[in-house]
């Protein structure tokens, strides 16, 4: 166990006036020690004095202009009667690529469930209109059904962070990953950034031993990818898509075909689904275009004025609404992850409760620091031909995000059970309308997997669960 600190990295600590960092030295035990230095050692200095002086350089913009934002001109609208060729065909692309195994699927599920007051990785959260079937198990489920459909594999990259990653290994490990070959799920944490005060770009400590560190964003998802050598899994596997969702939409539809197949005819790099605004309030990213260039604008980024801003037939001209799920060629995130062209950083002025110089705690009241974020959808904009694809909200966005209101576990489950009434409907069985169900993924991917399937006993009762 290090007495002194790693002479190399007292110096480079020296060299950008971080060494304070190793006040506190002589007061720590061994291991506490050996976590300073491997936190200190972690943090690309050179690197990260760029990020600092980028939080405190007032002349670099960090806010988008709204001159240069217009609404998106370009995207796959939902099919209007007559239309539904074109989708017909992008479905049959799709199924092509599936059965080629060339389609992998990332999730990113480093994030807490604060907002929901759930304290567990998010995942773990029962969704099930009847049971108490989790998001996890649905995501797997579907994996299960697809990879027997198409008989491949289709590997499975789940991005975690500190806060969330033990926690879901032992949760998938006790449920046997859901009969998801374990070999095909990869598990990896994403990165941390130090968070530095807003005075003079110092990093801060939480303890005495311990860095004030919080995670890199969903965007850290590259660098992740890459120090796993993930990259090289995937070129190992023969896998050229990526299907990315977020930890907390039950209604995803994993490897969508549709979506696959119009991304590669269409010869994008990424491609992103979209629904039209609930209303203009509703708080999710839209896409749209600045000087031209598509990407997400963030809703705390779009002014009130212009989120409210209606069309010639009253219709609201920010209406792409971001939910999260992309189709992306594994050569772009390897591009973006290795080339000289990488993500952009988000800068956020947060509070850090944090270490001062005599060793005392201080709780921050206001926002006292920098804190240091990357977003996945900022390789949009880096990307050749970007698609952008309009799907049904009531089908496939109903997240679980807030404990009640818009986005809860009550809105979730009504949606999941609505849809499965439809299937039903679709399906040709008639059921009584007051029933709840609960159809998993392993009976039914979407409604024709119903059809001639079930006995009318199967569909009686109050509460109804299709699985095998
Ligand atoms: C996000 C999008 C928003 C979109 C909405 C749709 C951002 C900044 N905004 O908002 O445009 O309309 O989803 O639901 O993403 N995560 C990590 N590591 C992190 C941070 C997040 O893995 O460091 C994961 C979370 O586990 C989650 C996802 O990223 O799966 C989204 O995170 P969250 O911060 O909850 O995004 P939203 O605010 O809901």
């Amino acid at each position: 166990m290090p007495v002194s600190c790693d002479s190399q990295i007292v110096d480079q600590l020296k060299k950008h006036g971080q060494d304070h960092l190793l006040r506190h030295w002589e007061e720590l035990n061994d291991s506490q020690r050996q976590h300073l230095q491997e936190q200190c050692s972690s943090i690309e200095l050179d690197e990260f004095k760029k990020l600092i002086a980028q939080a405190f350089d007032e002349d670099s913009d960090k806010s988008i202009d709204p001159a240069a934002i217009s609404p998106l001109t370009q995207a796959i609208r939902l099919p209007e009667a007559g239309e539904e060729q074109a989708w017909t065909e992008a479905r049959q692309t799709g199924h092509e690529m599936l059965d080629a195994g060339k389609v992998g699927a990332i999730l990113v599920a480093g994030g807490q469930g604060s907002r929901l007051g759930f304290p567990h990785p998010k995942g773990m959260f029962p969704v099930g209109p009847v049971t108490d079937r989790t998001l996890f198990q649905i995501f797997f489920e579907q994996l299960v059904a697809l990879s027997n459909k198409h008989g491949v594999r289709i590997p499975y990259f789940i991005m975690t962070s500190d806060a969330t990653h033990q926690e879901t290994i032992d949760f998938l490990k006790e449920n046997d990953w859901f009969g998801y070959p374990e070999e095909d799920v990869f598990l990896f944490k994403q990165g941390t950034m130090p968070a530095v005060d807003d005075q003079e770009g110092k990093i801060l400590l939480s303890e005495k031993h311990s860095i004030a560190m919080s995670p890199d964003g969903h965007g850290g998802l590259l660098n992740a990818l890459h120090r796993a050598k993930l990259f090289e899994e995937m070129q190992r596997r023969g896998i050229e898509y990526l299907y990315y969702h977020q930890v907390d939409n039950p209604c995803v539809q994993m490897c969508d075909p549709a979506m696959l197949g119009f991304h590669k005819q269409r010869d994008a790099e990424i491609s992103t689904k979209v629904v039209a605004k609930r209303n203009a309030g509703e708080k999710v990213g839209v896409l749209a275009e600045v000087n031209g260039t598509q990407m997400i604008i963030e809703y705390s980024d779009l002014s009130e004025e212009m989120s409210r801003d209606t069309d010639e037939t009253g219709g609201l001209k920010y209406w792409a609404g971001n939910i999260a799920i992309h189709v992306m060629n594994r050569d772009l995130l390897e591009r973006l992850a290795t080339g000289e062209t990488r993500l952009p950083v988000h800068i956020a002025h947060k509070k850090v409760s944090h270490v001062l110089s005599d060793g005392s705690q201080k709780e921050a009241d206001s926002p006292n620091a920098y804190k240091f974020e990357r977003f996945i959808f900022d390789s949009i904009p880096l990307a050749k031909n970007p698609l952008v694809i309009e799907t049904s909200r009531q089908e496939e966005f109903n997240p679980v995000k807030n404990a009640e209101g818009d986005d809860s576990p009550a809105t979730s489950k009504a949606a999941l059970n609505a849809r499965a009434h439809r299937w039903l409907g679709e399906a040709g069985y008639n059921v009584d309308e007051n029933a709840t169900i609960e159809i998993s993924p392993l009976i039914a991917l979407e409604p024709d997997d119903l059809r001639d399937k079930l006995q009318p006993e199967q569909l009686e009762g109050e509460s109804i669960v299709l699985q095998p």
